[in-house]
């Protein structure tokens, strides 16, 4: 099994970032905790970083046929962004939204997911450990359809 873990603008600065929203860690050590519980469980985890929303879309097409499923965190442009909608949409993975941040607890703006209703669910709100609640979610909802216990 191979998933994708995708994160868009600015969560490259996390550890300088407003850390007392998104936390101290770095992208890359939240990462390297993914990479290590997908391990863990046998799975292999990529990861990218991108700004621009056309990459971002361009990534989600590209996983076709690469990875079984992906988590991504819009970052910004969960609250913008069409085309990241329908990209997903398109792609016919299973994905699931993560947030550090409670989206729902913060500016009226960043309550709206453009994104969510495609995804599989979202998790938001745990810092960085809601990538790891995510990749178990992804996980089971994958082994759950192989073995025909739940829908695709
Ligand atoms: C975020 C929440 C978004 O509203 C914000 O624009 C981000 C980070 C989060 O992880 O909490 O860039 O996606």
């Amino acid at each position: 099994m191979r998933i994708l873990v995708m994160n868009g603008p600015n969560l490259q600065l996390l550890g300088v970032r407003e850390p007392g929203v998104y936390g101290a860690q770095t992208l890359a050590a939240i990462m390297d905790g993914v990479v290590a519980h997908g391990k863990a469980a046998g799975v292999a985890v990529e990861w990218a970083q991108g700004n621009i929303e056309g990459e971002l879309v361009s990534r989600i097409g590209a996983a076709l046929g690469k990875f079984d499923g992906i988590i991504i965190n819009p970052g910004a442009y969960t609250h913008t962004s069409v085309a990241l909608r329908d990209a997903i949409q398109g792609v016919a993975l299973p994905v699931v939204e993560v947030h550090l941040s409670n989206i729902h607890a913060r500016e009226n703006f960043r309550a709206t997911s453009l994104t969510a209703a495609v995804c599989v669910g979202q998790i938001c709100g745990f810092g960085a450990l809601g990538y790891n609640l995510a990749l178990d979610a992804l996980i089971a909802r994958l082994r759950a359809v192989k073995t025909g216990k739940d829908r695709a």
